[in-house]
């Protein structure tokens, strides 16, 4: 992209919405050429600026995968007071909305070749994860990766977002699906109970194996320990933060934590890497 600033202008192909609260939205945008598409070039982990024109924009991390052709995806939460959430949430489909990016760093796919993969995912945070499981399970990169474990967690069941897709990853016999809600209802058939207790009750190996994590700050808290008693040790421990953000680029200092800027050296760390930041996240 010659000019960082300019977003591109996407059209809105559908919206899903994700939970029962429907405060959760799916958008599929899709490009109005192949080639905007091919210059958007992103890993998973990496973010985009979505901007509704009049109302702003926000960061927003990319839940497709690359190699998903057609589209590109992003799931947003509406908050309550949320300028540019609720302008998004506004929008129908056929509507065009701006998208600037790819933004940011990737969770390290050099470094998880050959492992074993743990993912481990809380509400609606879960949305870099799901373009990182889209791809790890495509036929032309599963048999770079070792066994995958997939630890997934809400407060109830209608708040499990990507509940189809998930089901069906459920079924295949290349990823292990562990599904967890705290309040379980009549129809639950899965685990109950906060993540970082199921991460310990399956207890997934450590020895070859990384640690992929992203979801609500107090699950990620319980979670780091739970995940370093079965020997991960922190360099191994991959997580994703969501600074508030300005620019997108390193220019503004709006996200900075000590000396990095989450925006260009971030938003994917390892908790060895959290660990020599102020603890300002
Ligand atoms: C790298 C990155 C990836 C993200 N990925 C996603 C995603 O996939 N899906 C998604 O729904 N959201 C994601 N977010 C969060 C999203 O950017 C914010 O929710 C959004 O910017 C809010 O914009 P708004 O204009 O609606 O809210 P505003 O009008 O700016 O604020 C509304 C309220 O939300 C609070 N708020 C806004 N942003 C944040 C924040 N980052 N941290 C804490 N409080 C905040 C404000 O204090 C205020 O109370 C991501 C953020 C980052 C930095
Ligand atoms: S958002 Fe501007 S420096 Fe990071």
């Amino acid at each position: 992209m010659a000019d960082p600033y300019l977003p591109y202008t996407v059209t809105i192909r559908k919206i899903t919405i994700e939970n029962e609260t429907r405060d959760i939205k799916t958008f599929e945008l899709v490009f109005p050429d192949g080639q905007q598409r091919e210059q958007f070039d992103f890993v998973p982990g990496q973010f985009a600026q979505l901007s509704v024109f009049g109302a702003g924009e926000s960061p927003i991390g990319i839940a497709s995968s690359p190699l998903d052709a057609d589209c590109v995806t992003f799931t947003v939460k509406k908050y309550p007071t949320g300028v540019v959430t609720t302008a998004l949430h506004n929008c129908e489909p056929g509507q065009t909305i701006g998208l600037r990016g790819p933004f940011g760093n990737h969770y390290p796919f050099d470094q998880m070749a050959g492992k074993d993969i743990v993912i481990v995912g809380g509400g609606f945070a879960v949305t870099t994860l799901r373009s990182t499981i889209r791809y790890l399970l495509h036929e032309s990169k599963r048999s770079g990766f070792g066994k995958i474990t997939f630890f997934y967690g809400a407060r109830t069941p209608g708040e499990l977002i990507y509940h189809d897709e998930i089901s069906s990853w459920a079924q295949r016999p290349d990823i292990d699906v562990h599904l967890t809600v705290d309040n379980p209802d009549d129809n639950w058939t899965s685990h109950s109970g906060v993540v970082p207790a199921v991460v310990t009750k399956i207890a997934p190996a450590s020895d070859n194996a990384i640690a992929l994590l992203c979801g609500p700050p107090i699950m990620v808290k319980y979670t780091i320990p739970a995940l370093k008693d079965l020997g991960f040790p922190a360099e191994q421990i991959i997580t994703s933060l969501e600074m508030r953000m300005k620019c997108g680029i390193g220019k503004c200092g709006r996200c900075n934590i000590g000396s990095k800027y989450v925006c260009i050296d971030g938003p994917v760390f390892s908790v060895a890497e959290l660990q020599k930041l102020p603890q300002e996240f």
